[in-house]
């Protein structure tokens, strides 16, 4: 069995996509989950998933699905984007998978699904959509999450209520692979056209508030203030310390948005809400960064007379890929690219995580040029992307 995915019309779909929330330098995208250009993609690929001769599915999150009849495997990525992101980060995945799907359709086989998972990005959690599909979340309480506005989850699901059916049966799938974007420099810097992913790391992520006392920056002294920056700033520097004990080259940790209170150059501010994110390889490593971060904001806490409150604590331990779905991947990387591949792990987090729950899971990876990615800069060649979907479809060629 030989696929023959149309490069021409995979490119075209993923520019098209790109239109949604299209924004910023190069080929940037601001599309996040349940956005009006969210929803509006969503609309757009339903109806390439009809074309498509599939069925046409939204599940309560608004995780989208175009459906082969009987049993099918599944690819497929999300299409929902960061604040600001790429052209590629899950859209890439996507297409790939719509275009195989339209492939198979023309070879008369095999059966393949499609799916684009709702909030990957995690507006509201960690890969919500597919964590609420693996039954990992139940869906009251992901309804509680808020975003860094205080929209809560519930809220934004309104918005696709009318579209929603019940949530797909995942025992009508053999098996699932998402193609994706590196997003890290390692295949770029060695010039090589493909990754098989190995395994996913695993990730917590949480929101932590220290609330101290809102006063005049003019006139009140430096000995007598709660400032609760002052406290994020501390507890920043004593984490890195106490984490060199623990942790390894591989280990990253991150404070990507603050929120001050109430955010003004002449007030010294009462509140600082941050979130805290660690990944690791090792969910033993994992926890233990947790008690340091606990340990450390506490300490800070009291030690400067500030009340601290942490939110819910969210994560996905790390998951290693299936053997078999990984040796098809490999095997069509070596015919298409012989010499030019490697196995590697995922630094990023993925829906597969949480399909590996249910299926047999597998990653394959193109480039990222300079190793950017969640930037409007991010982008790859497109003889690579063209690379990475012929590697796609031997697999699912070879599996079949
Ligand atoms: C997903 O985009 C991640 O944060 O790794
Ligand atoms: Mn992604
Ligand atoms: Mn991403």
């Amino acid at each position: 069995m030989t696929l023959k995915p149309d490069p021409t019309r995979f490119l075209s779909n993923l520019h098209e996509l790109r239109q949604f929330g299209a924004a910023g330098v190069g080929k940037g995208v601001v599309r996040p989950a349940y956005s009006e250009a969210d929803i509006a993609a969503r609309a757009w690929l339903a109806a390439k998933f009809e074309d498509a001769g599939l069925k046409v599915h939204y599940d309560p999150m608004g995780s989208l699905f175009g459906l082969a009849e009987g049993p099918s495997i599944l690819l497929g990525s999300h299409s929902d984007s960061q604040p600001e992101g790429g052209w590629l980060d899950g859209a890439l995945g996507v297409i790939a998978a719509l275009e195989v799907a339209c492939a198979a359709r023309e070879a008369g086989g095999p059966a393949v699904s499609v799916v684009s998972f709702q909030d990957e990005e995690g507006r509201f959690g960690v890969t919500t959509g597919s964590t609420v599909w693996s039954g990992q979340l139940g869906l009251e309480k992901a309804d509680k999450l808020t975003d860094r506005d205080g929209i809560s989850l519930a809220e934004a699901r309104s918005t696709m209520a009318h579209l929603a059916g019940d949530f797909v049966d995942p025992a009508q799938f053999t098996g699932f692979i998402e193609m994706h974007i590196e997003q890290g420099p390692w295949l770029d810097q060695a010039g090589e056209a493909a990754g098989v992913v190995t395994d996913i790391v695993g990730i917590r992520d949480m929101r932590i508030t220290f609330e101290g006392e809102q006063n005049h920056a003019g006139t009140t002294p430096m000995h007598l203030r709660r400032d609760a920056f002052q406290a994020l700033g501390a507890f920043n520097a004593l984490i890195a310390e106490r984490f060199q004990n623990v942790v390894t080259p591989q280990t990253v940790w991150t404070i990507g948005h603050v929120k001050l209170h109430p955010d003004a150059h002449s007030i010294v501010p009462g509140t600082a809400t941050f979130s805290m994110q660690w990944r690791d390889g090792d969910g033993d490593r994992l926890r233990r960064m947790e008690e340091i971060i606990r340990a450390t904001a506490h300490e800070v806490a009291e030690a400067r007379g500030l009340a601290l409150s942490f939110g819910p604590m969210l994560g996905l331990e790390p998951v290693a890929m299936d053997a078999k779905l990984r040796t098809a991947l490999e095997a069509s990387a070596e015919n298409c690219a012989p010499g030019s591949w490697r196995k590697m792990p995922s630094g990023a987090l993925h829906d597969a995580t949480n399909l590996a729950q249910y299926l047999p899971v597998a990653m394959l990876f193109v480039p990222s040029i300079n190793g950017i990615s969640h930037a409007f800069e991010e982008d790859t060649n497109e003889a690579d992307l063209v690379k990475g979907l012929e590697v796609l479809a031997g697999a699912v060629a070879r599996l079949s």
